[in-house]
């Protein structure tokens, strides 16, 4: 049987268009079942609509607490047979429920090489802005687990990019996103097929 991945996300959707593409393309054994967002007006709302992928708006701020809402988010990737959870440049943090029931089976996609320059708070231009800080000759693209403290969870696969002389946070941002949409879609297809396990 094929899996079914939902992928939640909250920016512009480079990732979240080549997962899809790489299930029709069938790099990717997999069937995208859905796209959960938490805020509306943004970039992969719109490749959702062109790609016809159905999209959920779960917003924190349309429920009364964090745990209905993080009830909402397990009860639409019930609905949607999630067999994976797929983060694809998602902001909002993971509730325990959501957790709970998809122990495991729960996977992010980080533009460094974790444990260097993760974390709260370290996400878009601010991590490339920060390994440039610090003078790395080379970062990279973490695929990892995701459990209830940011980007700690285990690391699943890395893939090497190099820094440039003369690199910007942006010229960085885009060769890393530019290998980054390549790499996740194989590595979620040696997840599902058994080639990486999680335990
Ligand atoms: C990616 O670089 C991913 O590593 C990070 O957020 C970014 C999302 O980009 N978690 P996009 O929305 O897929 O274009």
């Amino acid at each position: 049987m094929t899996s079914k991945l939902v992928i939640c996300a909250s920016g512009d959707g480079s990732n979240f268009e080549a997962i899809v593409r790489a299930s029709r393309s069938g790099l990717l054994q997999a069937e995208v079942s859905g796209l959960i967002v938490n805020r509306g007006g943004i970039g992969v709302l719109e490749r959702a609509e062109r790609l016809k992928v159905p999209v959920a708006i779960i917003s924190p701020k349309g429920f009364a607490s964090r745990e209905e809402w993080d009830a909402a988010m397990v009860a639409r990737l019930r609905t949607w047979s999630a067999d994976w959870v797929v983060l694809a440049g998602y902001l909002a943090l993971v509730g325990p429920q959501v957790l709970t029931a998809y122990q495991h089976r729960i996977v992010n996609s980080h533009p460094a090489l974790l444990p260097k320059f993760g974390g709260a708070g370290m996400y878009g231009d601010r991590v490339h802005a920060a390994v440039l800080a610090a003078g790395e000759r080379e970062t990279g693209i973490t695929v990892h687990l995701i459990d209830e403290v940011y980007d700690r969870g285990a690391i699943l696969a890395q893939e090497r990019v190099a820094v440039l002389p003369g690199d910007t946070p942006e010229l960085l941002a885009a060769r890393v996103k530019t290998q980054e949409t390549a790499f996740y879609p194989k590595v979620l297809n040696d997840l599902i097929t058994g080639r990486i396990t999680t335990g």
